[in-house]
């Protein structure tokens, strides 16, 4: 993996104990879900790409991106429908693949991970480099959660109702307070919220 010491911005505060942050940036529905239940995201992909909601801004903080295996899957099958077959992964990062049962082979670019996820997380965190983005899904983002490895939630909200689907963190039950780092709203009535995950002790 890559390996730049370099650290930019607000997201890694000086003197963090942790190092480096692990960040769920993600968009929801408005009433929580990240997918329908069938993994579709047409509710997001058709909005106009009018801004990037500090994407672009986030994405130069990172230089790791955390996946679940669906999530990859959901990928790959979206880019064979496209018809896209090279370039699928931003090579100059790192792509950590979550699955307990891995294939055996992979796209270029990726990695996958089969061991406890806090071991994973602490090994990460203490190499140099900058922040890792937790891409999700749900069930990835929970065994993160619930194993104390999140640190921080940047959720873009999509003034939209889907009414069922995947939700942002698998059920279970919790009880997390979260302390608010900052709101933007945008004109076009998307909201993007920023949690940092508190830490009990
Ligand atoms: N709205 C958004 O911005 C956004 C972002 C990301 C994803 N999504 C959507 O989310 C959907 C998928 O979410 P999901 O919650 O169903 O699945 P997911 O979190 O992407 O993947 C779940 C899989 O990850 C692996 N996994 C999870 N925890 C693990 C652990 N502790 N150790 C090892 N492997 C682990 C397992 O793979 P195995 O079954 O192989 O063991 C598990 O079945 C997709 O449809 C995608 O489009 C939306």
């Amino acid at each position: 993996m890559t390996s730049k010491v370099e650290s930019r911005g607000r997201r890694s505060p000086p003197g963090s104990r942790r190092g480096r942050r692990i960040i769920v940036a993600i968009a929801t529905s408005a009433d929580g879900y990240i997918a329908r239940p069938d993994g579709d995201v047409e509710w997001l992909n058709r909005r106009p790409h009018t801004f990037d909601y500090g994407m672009r801004e986030f994405y130069s903080t990172i230089d790791t991106i955390l996946w679940g295996r669906k999530t990859y899957d959901w990928l790959l099958k979206y880019y064979k429908e496209k018809g896209r077959t090279k370039g699928l992964f931003d090579t100059k990062l790192a792509n950590y693949v979550f699955s307990r049962n891995p294939p055996k082979t992979a796209a270029p670019g990726v990695e996958f991970v089969s061991g406890p996820v806090k071991a994973f997380a602490r090994r990460l965190r203490a190499m140099p480099g900058k922040q890792i983005w937790m891409m999700g899904g749900g069930e990835l983002i929970a065994s993160f959660l619930d194993a104390g490895e999140i640190d921080e939630f940047d959720i873009h909200v999509i003034p939209v109702f889907i009414g069922k689907g995947i939700p942002l963190v698998a059920a279970r039950h919790r009880d997390v307070p979260l302390r608010l780092l900052a709101t933007r709203k945008y004109p076009d009535g998307v909201v993007r919220l920023r949690y940092e995950v508190r830490r009990h002790g």
